[in-house]
């Protein structure tokens, strides 16, 4: 048997004799801080934003499996890892961050882009890298309680969150607390409250902890376009913009984080995600949870860029992305979407109302279509394969029906984490193969069927169905 040989990430990570090159840039070691507060005092220091360099982005895959956990201890866990290449990556990346630039990583939900979460200097690049607009907030990732604490006002958690916090984190769950000054307004953008994380994919968890201070993360593509869920998606919407991108496969949730404000009553989910409504109404506390948009909404919300994706235009695609309404089976039976076959398993009314779309759309001189597929009613075509780190194959991604029209199987209805995992990942790949349009087959609003719709009607510039309803 192979014995590995497992070392401990000690805290603060030794400084690195190894100068890490750019194009224009060498990096040089911070000195070690010792407290929160001193390393805010000290990133505040830094100079204004200089004028961005070109990078020769670092792509570098870590293997998750070489870092794991031994306690189930929040309060302040410390990873193992099994891998001097792990470990080397992690501590050039943690070098990089604690110098004030970002990096590209992997998380459980989609690739984010990192930052030291007290350097205002440091958030500003990932603002300019994203080409986000700047009232848009940015979440705080942690790697402990305890970090969590030594940020927040009279360092306390509010007791309103202690039962999420012990069903959910760390996992795919941003929650707001109340921001205190250490906390620069770069990344709360003048709010009162600061939306924080505690990630589940070692990687994240493992480099948090590297750099020994939180980190701030929006997802990792340029702003409007769909998240990334491979390395290759940041590869190809930021390389050259930053300095560092770890690889670690394919992101397991494939969706952003449920934002949860429990500060408001009754508490509130702005933005549905890997933690599904049904999951929180059943912690104690939680059982009044409304979400916005569909048991409520507010007029002032609706403009506010504090509402996660209200404002922007998000998850774009260049094709126009038209979203075809779910159709309950009983309307379906009621004959309100005619069903017929297709060339890759039975279909619904939703597929033969995208055929006819595509005729009219043929019309009109349109020529490539593509369609994310998910009525399957036998097991979809297993056409995907994935290398390694979960690129696909183009050749393989797809089934073709003729030259004009491009098929991507997201995965069953009604299995909706088959489908948040593929969604972005299949929008992404249509618009690489240049269709003019691109169908997406909606799924049931419930568990993560619910952040899959919000994502989509986003994304969607039009809405069409076939049912004797209209849904608004
Ligand atoms: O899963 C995720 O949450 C990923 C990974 C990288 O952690 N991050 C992510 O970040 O989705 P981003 O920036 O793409 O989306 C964060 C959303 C934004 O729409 C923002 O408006 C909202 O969270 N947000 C941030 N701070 C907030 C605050 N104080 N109050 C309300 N919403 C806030
Ligand atoms: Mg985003």
């Amino acid at each position: 048997m192979l014995s590995r040989t497992v070392a401990r990430l000690s805290l603060p990570i030794h400084r690195l004799t190894r100068s890490l090159s750019s194009s224009t840039m060498a990096y040089s070691a911070s000195p070690a801080t010792s407290s929160l507060q001193d390393q805010a005092a000290a990133a505040t220091a830094t100079a204004a934003v200089p004028a961005s360099p070109a990078f020769n982005t670092i792509l570098e895959t870590v293997d998750s499996a070489t870092i794991s956990y031994p306690s189930s201890d929040l309060e302040d866990p410390t990873p193992d890892i099994s891998q001097p290449h792990t470990r080397h990556v992690l501590e050039q990346a943690a070098k990089i961050l604690r110098d004030g630039q970002v990096v590209g990583m992997p998380t459980e939900t989609v690739y984010g882009l990192a930052s030291n979460a007290l350097d205002s200097a440091a958030a500003q690049r990932i603002f300019k890298a994203k080409n986000r607009p700047q009232d848009n907030p940015l979440i705080v990732h942690v790697s402990s309680l305890k970090m969590l604490r030594s940020m927040l006002k009279d360092n306390e958690i509010p007791a309103v969150y202690s039962d999420l916090i012990r069903t959910y984190w760390p996992g795919p769950l941003t929650l707001l607390f109340p921001r205190s000054n250490l906390i620069p307004n770069e990344i709360t953008c003048g709010q009162a409250t600061v939306a924080v994380r505690f990630p589940s994919h070692p990687i994240t968890r493992a480099l948090i902890t590297a750099c020994d201070r939180p980190l701030a993360a929006p997802s990792a593509n340029s702003s409007g376009k769909p998240s990334p869920t491979l390395a290759s998606h940041v590869m190809d919407d930021l390389k050259g913009k930053i300095p560092m991108v770890i690889d670690g496969g394919q992101c397991s949730f494939g969706i952003e984080s449920t934002v949860v404000d429990g500060l408001r009553v009754p508490p509130a989910i702005l933005r549905p995600g890997g933690v599904t409504f049904e999951q929180i109404r059943q912690v104690k506390g939680m059982e009044q949870i409304q979400v916005y948009q569909k048991h409520f909404t507010d007029a002032a919300m609706e403009q506010a860029p504090t509402t996660p994706g209200m404002k922007y235009r998000h998850y774009s695609p260049e094709a126009e992305v038209v979203l075809v309404e779910y159709i309950k089976p009983e309307e379906a039976a009621s004959g309100a979407g005619s069903g017929s076959e297709s060339g890759s398993g039975s279909s619904t009314g939703q597929y033969a109302l995208i055929m006819k779309e595509i005729e009219r759309l043929k019309q009109e001189g349109k020529k490539r279509f593509g369609i994310l597929r998910t009525s399957f009613t036998s097991a979809p075509p297993s056409t995907i394969s994935k290398s390694g780190n979960g690129e696909s194959s183009p050749a393989q991604s797809s089934t073709s029906l003729d030259d004009s029209v491009i098929e991507f199987p997201l995965g069953q209805g009604s299995r909706p984490d088959d489908v948040a995992r593929e969604l972005f990942r299949g929008l992404r790949f249509l618009d690489g193969q240049h269709v003019d349009c691109i169908f997406v087959e909606g799924i049931s609003e419930v568990e993560e069927g619910l952040a899959v719709m919000n994502r989509l009607r986003k994304a969607a510039s039009r809405t069409i169905y076939s049912g004797p309803t209209v849904f608004l």
